[in-house]
Protein backbone atom coordinates (compact mmCIF):
# COMPACT_ATOMS: atom_id res chain seq x y z
CA UNK A 1 0.00 0.00 0.00
CA UNK A 2 1.49 3.39 -1.20
CA UNK A 3 2.37 5.70 2.35
CA UNK A 4 0.90 9.45 1.86
CA UNK A 5 3.56 12.06 2.87
CA UNK A 6 2.37 15.74 3.19
CA UNK A 7 5.91 17.95 2.16
CA UNK A 8 6.12 21.13 3.54
CA UNK A 9 9.15 23.15 3.42
CA UNK A 10 8.60 26.25 4.94
CA UNK A 11 11.20 29.22 5.24
CA UNK A 12 14.90 30.46 4.70
CA UNK A 13 16.76 27.15 3.99
CA UNK A 14 13.54 24.98 4.16
CA UNK A 15 12.52 24.87 0.69
CA UNK A 16 16.73 24.56 -0.19
CA UNK A 17 17.31 21.37 2.26
CA UNK A 18 14.02 19.78 1.78
CA UNK A 19 14.51 19.50 -2.35
CA UNK A 20 17.91 17.47 -1.28
CA UNK A 21 15.66 15.16 1.12
CA UNK A 22 12.99 14.43 -1.63
CA UNK A 23 15.77 13.40 -4.11
CA UNK A 24 16.65 10.98 -1.73
CA UNK A 25 12.71 9.93 -1.28
CA UNK A 26 12.52 9.86 -5.24
CA UNK A 27 15.37 7.69 -5.95
CA UNK A 28 14.09 4.97 -3.43
CA UNK A 29 11.10 5.39 -4.73
CA UNK A 30 12.11 4.62 -8.27
CA UNK A 31 14.70 1.37 -7.54
CA UNK A 32 11.20 -0.06 -5.91
CA UNK A 33 12.47 0.45 -2.11
CA UNK A 34 9.73 2.12 -0.87
CA UNK A 35 5.97 3.27 -2.13
CA UNK A 36 5.04 6.23 -1.34
CA UNK A 37 3.14 9.47 -2.95
CA UNK A 38 3.88 13.09 -2.04
CA UNK A 39 1.28 16.16 -1.35
CA UNK A 40 3.03 19.67 -1.05
CA UNK A 41 1.86 21.72 1.76
CA UNK A 42 1.78 25.63 3.01
CA UNK A 43 3.37 26.08 6.48
CA UNK A 44 5.22 29.06 8.14
CA UNK A 45 6.02 32.60 6.78
CA UNK A 46 5.63 31.13 3.92
CA UNK A 47 2.05 30.03 4.96
CA UNK A 48 1.11 33.33 6.60
CA UNK A 49 2.10 35.69 3.23
CA UNK A 50 0.16 33.59 0.96
CA UNK A 51 -3.11 32.92 2.68
CA UNK A 52 -2.77 35.07 6.18
CA UNK A 53 -2.27 31.94 8.27
CA UNK A 54 0.99 30.22 9.59
CA UNK A 55 -0.83 26.78 9.27
CA UNK A 56 -3.66 26.88 7.14
CA UNK A 57 -6.78 24.33 8.07
CA UNK A 58 -5.88 22.34 4.42
CA UNK A 59 -2.44 21.78 5.53
CA UNK A 60 -3.08 20.38 9.16
CA UNK A 61 -5.74 18.56 7.80
CA UNK A 62 -3.29 17.11 4.70
CA UNK A 63 -1.23 16.27 7.28
CA UNK A 64 -3.77 14.18 9.73
CA UNK A 65 -4.77 12.38 6.54
CA UNK A 66 -0.98 11.26 5.59
CA UNK A 67 1.10 8.71 7.25
CA UNK A 68 4.04 11.07 7.30
CA UNK A 69 4.84 14.58 7.56
CA UNK A 70 8.33 16.14 6.23
CA UNK A 71 8.97 19.43 7.20
CA UNK A 72 12.06 21.79 6.25
CA UNK A 73 12.07 25.20 8.85
CA UNK A 74 9.99 27.70 9.82
CA UNK A 75 10.68 31.12 10.37
CA UNK A 76 13.06 34.66 9.95
CA UNK A 77 13.24 38.34 10.63
CA UNK A 78 10.79 39.53 8.13
CA UNK A 79 7.89 37.62 9.93
CA UNK A 80 9.13 38.67 13.31
CA UNK A 81 7.14 41.72 14.04
CA UNK A 82 4.11 39.95 13.76
CA UNK A 83 1.76 38.93 17.12
CA UNK A 84 2.80 35.75 18.22
CA UNK A 85 -0.44 34.00 16.88
CA UNK A 86 0.72 34.76 13.26
CA UNK A 87 4.19 33.87 13.60
CA UNK A 88 5.61 31.38 11.47
CA UNK A 89 6.88 29.17 14.85
CA UNK A 90 3.37 29.32 15.26
CA UNK A 91 2.29 26.71 12.45
CA UNK A 92 5.09 24.42 13.75
CA UNK A 93 3.84 24.31 17.00
CA UNK A 94 0.22 24.05 15.90
CA UNK A 95 1.24 20.80 13.77
CA UNK A 96 2.81 19.41 16.83
CA UNK A 97 -0.11 19.84 19.17
CA UNK A 98 -2.75 19.17 16.07
CA UNK A 99 -0.92 15.76 15.16
CA UNK A 100 -0.65 14.98 19.23
CA UNK A 101 3.48 14.62 18.78
CA UNK A 102 3.98 14.06 22.09
CA UNK A 103 7.56 12.48 21.87
CA UNK A 104 10.49 14.57 19.75
CA UNK A 105 12.98 12.34 19.69
CA UNK A 106 16.55 13.75 18.91
CA UNK A 107 19.44 11.60 17.95
CA UNK A 108 22.75 12.93 18.38
CA UNK A 109 25.34 10.79 16.42
CA UNK A 110 29.00 11.44 15.52
CA UNK A 111 29.95 10.35 12.39
CA UNK A 112 33.93 8.97 12.65
CA UNK A 113 34.70 11.12 9.99
CA UNK A 114 33.38 14.18 11.59
CA UNK A 115 35.57 14.04 14.72
CA UNK A 116 37.88 17.01 13.75
CA UNK A 117 34.93 19.38 12.87
CA UNK A 118 33.57 19.32 16.35
CA UNK A 119 34.48 22.16 18.58
CA UNK A 120 35.16 20.23 21.27
CA UNK A 121 38.21 17.37 21.28
CA UNK A 122 37.89 14.43 19.46
CA UNK A 123 38.64 12.16 22.19
CA UNK A 124 35.43 13.58 24.12
CA UNK A 125 33.14 13.18 21.25
CA UNK A 126 34.72 10.11 19.38
CA UNK A 127 31.91 7.25 19.40
CA UNK A 128 28.91 9.30 20.21
CA UNK A 129 25.47 7.73 20.12
CA UNK A 130 22.94 10.05 22.61
CA UNK A 131 19.45 10.02 21.80
CA UNK A 132 17.34 12.94 23.73
CA UNK A 133 13.80 12.13 24.05
CA UNK A 134 11.99 15.78 24.23
CA UNK A 135 8.69 16.23 25.53
CA UNK A 136 7.30 18.01 22.65
CA UNK A 137 3.36 19.10 23.43
CA UNK A 138 3.23 20.30 26.83
CA UNK A 139 5.36 22.13 29.48
CA UNK A 140 5.75 26.15 29.22
CA UNK A 141 5.27 25.83 25.63
CA UNK A 142 1.52 24.97 25.99
CA UNK A 143 0.43 25.83 29.95
CA UNK A 144 -1.82 28.34 30.22
CA UNK A 145 -2.15 31.13 31.48
CA UNK A 146 0.01 32.95 28.95
CA UNK A 147 0.33 36.59 27.83
CA UNK A 148 1.73 40.37 28.37
CA UNK A 149 -0.60 42.28 30.19
CA UNK A 150 -0.80 45.73 31.44
CA UNK A 151 -0.17 46.11 35.49
CA UNK A 152 -2.66 49.31 36.99
CA UNK A 153 1.23 51.00 36.98
CA UNK A 154 1.17 50.66 33.57
CA UNK A 155 4.19 48.68 33.71
CA UNK A 156 3.85 45.55 31.49
CA UNK A 157 4.17 41.74 32.77
CA UNK A 158 5.12 39.28 30.50
CA UNK A 159 3.82 35.83 31.89
CA UNK A 160 3.95 31.81 30.89
CA UNK A 161 2.88 28.43 33.07
CA UNK A 162 5.50 25.43 33.67
CA UNK A 163 3.09 22.98 34.16
CA UNK A 164 3.13 18.87 32.94
CA UNK A 165 -0.22 16.35 33.74
CA UNK A 166 1.15 12.98 35.68
CA UNK A 167 0.04 10.84 32.41
CA UNK A 168 2.03 13.45 30.32
CA UNK A 169 5.28 12.42 32.09
CA UNK A 170 4.72 9.23 32.04
CA UNK A 171 3.92 8.23 28.77
CA UNK A 172 7.34 10.43 27.56
CA UNK A 173 8.84 8.48 30.26
CA UNK A 174 7.67 5.07 28.62
CA UNK A 175 8.68 5.94 24.76
CA UNK A 176 12.16 7.01 26.85
CA UNK A 177 12.25 3.53 28.54
CA UNK A 178 11.41 1.62 25.65
CA UNK A 179 13.73 3.10 23.32
CA UNK A 180 16.73 2.18 26.27
CA UNK A 181 15.76 -0.59 26.32
CA UNK A 182 16.78 -0.90 22.61
CA UNK A 183 19.53 0.57 23.12
CA UNK A 184 22.07 0.91 25.98
CA UNK A 185 19.19 0.52 29.06
CA UNK A 186 20.14 3.67 30.51
CA UNK A 187 18.05 6.73 30.92
CA UNK A 188 19.27 10.39 32.22
CA UNK A 189 16.18 12.25 33.06
CA UNK A 190 16.56 15.92 33.33
CA UNK A 191 14.70 18.07 35.61
CA UNK A 192 15.11 21.33 38.01
CA UNK A 193 13.33 19.40 40.85
CA UNK A 194 15.44 21.42 43.38
CA UNK A 195 13.41 24.67 42.43
CA UNK A 196 10.40 24.11 39.78
CA UNK A 197 7.25 21.87 41.35
CA UNK A 198 6.78 20.78 38.07
CA UNK A 199 9.65 19.15 37.89
CA UNK A 200 9.81 17.55 40.88
CA UNK A 201 6.45 15.76 40.00
CA UNK A 202 8.71 15.04 37.39
CA UNK A 203 11.13 13.16 38.87
CA UNK A 204 8.42 11.28 40.72
CA UNK A 205 6.96 10.08 37.84
CA UNK A 206 9.99 9.04 35.98
CA UNK A 207 10.86 7.22 39.16
CA UNK A 208 7.29 5.35 39.72
CA UNK A 209 7.12 4.56 35.30
CA UNK A 210 10.64 2.76 36.22
CA UNK A 211 9.12 0.43 38.22
CA UNK A 212 7.97 -1.42 35.12
CA UNK A 213 11.40 -1.47 33.89
CA UNK A 214 13.81 -3.31 36.06
CA UNK A 215 16.93 -3.41 33.69
CA UNK A 216 16.98 0.28 32.78
CA UNK A 217 19.17 2.17 35.44
CA UNK A 218 17.62 5.46 35.44
CA UNK A 219 19.28 8.76 36.90
CA UNK A 220 18.87 12.11 37.35
CA UNK A 221 20.39 15.64 36.46
CA UNK A 222 19.36 19.05 37.17
CA UNK A 223 19.20 20.78 33.36
CA UNK A 224 21.55 23.50 34.74
CA UNK A 225 24.21 20.23 35.53
CA UNK A 226 23.40 18.26 32.53
CA UNK A 227 24.23 20.90 30.44
CA UNK A 228 27.79 21.09 31.24
CA UNK A 229 27.92 17.53 31.15
CA UNK A 230 26.95 17.20 27.67
CA UNK A 231 30.12 19.44 26.93
CA UNK A 232 32.60 17.71 29.60
CA UNK A 233 31.50 14.39 29.08
CA UNK A 234 29.20 13.53 26.94
CA UNK A 235 29.79 9.90 26.37
CA UNK A 236 28.23 8.85 29.65
CA UNK A 237 24.59 9.41 28.23
CA UNK A 238 22.36 6.94 26.78
CA UNK A 239 19.48 8.39 26.23
CA UNK A 240 18.18 11.24 27.97
CA UNK A 241 14.19 12.10 28.86
CA UNK A 242 13.50 15.66 29.64
CA UNK A 243 10.65 18.64 29.34
CA UNK A 244 9.53 20.72 26.27
CA UNK A 245 12.03 23.52 26.59
CA UNK A 246 15.01 21.73 28.56
CA UNK A 247 15.07 19.62 25.82
CA UNK A 248 15.29 22.22 22.66
CA UNK A 249 18.00 23.72 24.87
CA UNK A 250 19.95 20.37 25.22
CA UNK A 251 19.65 19.13 21.70
CA UNK A 252 21.35 22.66 20.63
CA UNK A 253 23.86 21.87 22.65
CA UNK A 254 24.43 17.89 21.59
CA UNK A 255 24.40 19.15 18.05
CA UNK A 256 27.41 21.07 18.85
CA UNK A 257 29.10 17.45 19.65
CA UNK A 258 28.60 16.20 15.84
CA UNK A 259 30.13 18.76 14.44
CA UNK A 260 26.83 21.16 13.28
CA UNK A 261 23.21 21.38 13.83
CA UNK A 262 23.21 20.81 9.81
CA UNK A 263 23.64 17.21 11.24
CA UNK A 264 20.79 16.58 13.49
CA UNK A 265 17.51 15.14 12.80
CA UNK A 266 14.53 14.29 14.55
CA UNK A 267 11.28 12.41 14.58
CA UNK A 268 8.12 13.39 16.42
CA UNK A 269 5.55 11.02 17.14
CA UNK A 270 1.91 10.26 18.37
CA UNK A 271 0.59 7.75 20.25
CA UNK A 272 -0.83 6.16 16.71
CA UNK A 273 2.82 6.30 15.45
CA UNK A 274 1.60 8.94 12.90
CA UNK A 275 5.30 10.96 12.50
CA UNK A 276 6.79 14.57 11.82
CA UNK A 277 9.96 14.27 10.29
CA UNK A 278 12.42 17.95 10.75
CA UNK A 279 16.23 18.51 11.10
CA UNK A 280 16.32 19.93 14.74
CA UNK A 281 17.67 23.29 13.30
CA UNK A 282 16.13 26.72 12.05
CA UNK A 283 15.59 28.12 8.80
CA UNK A 284 19.01 29.44 8.48
CA UNK A 285 18.31 33.05 7.83
CA UNK A 286 21.97 34.28 8.09
CA UNK A 287 22.19 31.95 5.08
CA UNK A 288 19.61 30.98 2.98
CA UNK A 289 18.87 31.22 -1.04
CA UNK A 290 22.93 30.99 -0.94
CA UNK A 291 22.79 27.66 -1.75
CA UNK A 292 25.11 26.49 1.18
CA UNK A 293 23.48 24.82 3.67
CA UNK A 294 23.88 21.43 4.93
CA UNK A 295 20.98 19.03 3.55
CA UNK A 296 22.32 15.87 5.91
CA UNK A 297 19.93 16.72 8.64
CA UNK A 298 16.70 16.69 6.52
CA UNK A 299 18.54 13.33 4.56
CA UNK A 300 18.24 11.70 8.07
CA UNK A 301 15.21 12.84 9.45
CA UNK A 302 13.78 11.04 6.35
CA UNK A 303 15.72 7.79 7.49
CA UNK A 304 13.80 8.20 10.68
CA UNK A 305 10.69 8.75 8.69
CA UNK A 306 11.46 5.52 7.20
CA UNK A 307 12.23 3.54 10.25
CA UNK A 308 9.35 5.10 12.46
CA UNK A 309 6.23 5.59 9.98
CA UNK A 310 7.28 3.72 6.58
CA UNK A 311 7.99 0.37 8.00
CA UNK A 312 11.23 0.34 5.82
CA UNK A 313 14.28 0.15 8.38
CA UNK A 314 16.40 -1.48 5.20
CA UNK A 315 15.77 1.70 3.33
CA UNK A 316 16.77 4.17 6.26
CA UNK A 317 19.85 1.91 6.86
CA UNK A 318 21.16 2.65 3.19
CA UNK A 319 20.19 6.88 3.28
CA UNK A 320 22.41 6.11 6.64
CA UNK A 321 24.99 4.33 5.06
CA UNK A 322 24.94 6.49 1.70
CA UNK A 323 25.70 10.10 4.33
CA UNK A 324 28.78 8.24 5.59
CA UNK A 325 30.03 7.48 1.78
CA UNK A 326 29.39 11.00 1.22
CA UNK A 327 31.67 11.89 3.98
CA UNK A 328 34.22 9.26 3.66
CA UNK A 329 34.42 10.99 -0.11
CA UNK A 330 35.66 13.78 1.77
CA UNK A 331 32.60 16.32 0.49
CA UNK A 332 31.72 18.61 3.14
CA UNK A 333 29.27 21.61 3.31
CA UNK A 334 30.28 24.67 5.02
CA UNK A 335 29.48 23.81 8.19
CA UNK A 336 31.03 20.80 8.68
CA UNK A 337 34.51 21.75 6.47
CA UNK A 338 37.65 21.27 7.69
CA UNK A 339 40.84 20.91 6.02
CA UNK A 340 41.91 18.91 3.03
CA UNK A 341 38.15 18.17 2.47
CA UNK A 342 36.26 19.25 -0.67
CA UNK A 343 33.78 22.04 0.54
CA UNK A 344 30.37 21.63 -1.51
CA UNK A 345 26.84 23.28 -1.57
CA UNK A 346 23.82 22.37 -1.14
CA UNK A 347 23.06 20.59 -4.24
CA UNK A 348 25.73 18.97 -4.22
CA UNK A 349 25.63 17.62 -1.12
CA UNK A 350 22.39 16.22 -1.84
CA UNK A 351 23.37 14.77 -5.34
CA UNK A 352 26.36 13.27 -3.95
CA UNK A 353 24.05 11.31 -1.46
CA UNK A 354 21.60 9.99 -4.41
CA UNK A 355 24.35 8.97 -6.51
CA UNK A 356 26.50 6.70 -3.21
CA UNK A 357 22.28 5.19 -2.69
CA UNK A 358 22.56 4.26 -6.07
CA UNK A 359 25.99 2.28 -5.48
CA UNK A 360 27.83 4.81 -7.43
P1 LIG B 1 18.99 28.31 13.24
O1 LIG B 1 19.03 26.88 13.63
O2 LIG B 1 18.15 28.66 12.08
O3 LIG B 1 20.49 28.81 12.93
C1 LIG B 1 21.50 28.79 13.92
C2 LIG B 1 22.87 28.81 13.24
O4 LIG B 1 23.11 27.52 12.66
C3 LIG B 1 22.97 29.82 12.10
O5 LIG B 1 24.26 30.36 12.08
C4 LIG B 1 22.74 28.97 10.86
O6 LIG B 1 23.36 29.47 9.69
C5 LIG B 1 23.34 27.64 11.27
N1 LIG B 1 22.64 26.53 10.60
C6 LIG B 1 21.40 26.06 10.89
N2 LIG B 1 21.07 25.07 10.05
C7 LIG B 1 22.11 24.91 9.23
C8 LIG B 1 22.37 24.02 8.12
N3 LIG B 1 21.48 23.11 7.71
N4 LIG B 1 23.56 24.13 7.48
C9 LIG B 1 24.47 25.02 7.87
N5 LIG B 1 24.29 25.89 8.91
C10 LIG B 1 23.13 25.83 9.56
O7 LIG B 1 18.55 29.14 14.53
P2 LIG B 1 18.20 30.70 14.71
O8 LIG B 1 19.09 31.52 13.88
O9 LIG B 1 18.13 30.91 16.16
O10 LIG B 1 16.71 30.82 14.17
C11 LIG B 1 16.38 31.29 12.87
C12 LIG B 1 14.88 31.14 12.63
O11 LIG B 1 14.54 29.75 12.60
C13 LIG B 1 14.02 31.75 13.73
O12 LIG B 1 12.91 32.34 13.11
C14 LIG B 1 13.59 30.56 14.58
O13 LIG B 1 12.38 30.76 15.24
C15 LIG B 1 13.49 29.49 13.52
N6 LIG B 1 13.66 28.12 14.02
C16 LIG B 1 12.87 27.18 13.42
C17 LIG B 1 13.03 25.84 13.74
C18 LIG B 1 12.17 24.84 13.06
O14 LIG B 1 11.56 25.15 12.06
N7 LIG B 1 12.13 23.62 13.54
C19 LIG B 1 14.03 25.47 14.65
C20 LIG B 1 14.83 26.46 15.23
C21 LIG B 1 14.65 27.78 14.88
C1 LIG C 1 12.94 23.47 17.42
C2 LIG C 1 12.65 24.96 17.35
C3 LIG C 1 11.22 25.22 17.77
C4 LIG C 1 11.09 24.84 19.24
C5 LIG C 1 10.69 26.65 17.55
C6 LIG C 1 10.97 27.18 16.18
C7 LIG C 1 9.22 26.71 17.84
O1 LIG C 1 13.57 25.67 18.11
O2 LIG C 1 12.25 22.70 16.74
O3 LIG C 1 13.88 23.07 18.12
O4 LIG C 1 11.41 25.65 20.12
O5 LIG C 1 10.64 23.73 19.50
MN1 LIG D 1 15.23 24.45 18.84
Amino acid sequence: MSKKILVVAGDGIGPEIVAEALKVLQALQADGSIDISLEEGLIGGAAYDAVGDPLPEETLAAAKASDAVLLGAVGGPKWEPLHISKRPEKGLLGMRAGLGLFANLRPAILYPQLAGASTLKPEIVSGLDIMIVRELTGGIYFGQPRGIETLPSGERRGFNTLVYTESEVERICRVAYDIAMKRGKKVCSVDKANVLESTEMWREVAIKTAADYPEIELSHLYVDNASMQLVRAPKQFDVMVTTNMFGDILSDCAAMLTGSIGMLPSASLNAEGQGMYEPIHGSAPDIAGRGVANPLATILSVAMMLRYSLDAAGAADRIEAAVSKVLDQGLRTGDIMSEGMRQVGTVEMGDAVVAALAGE
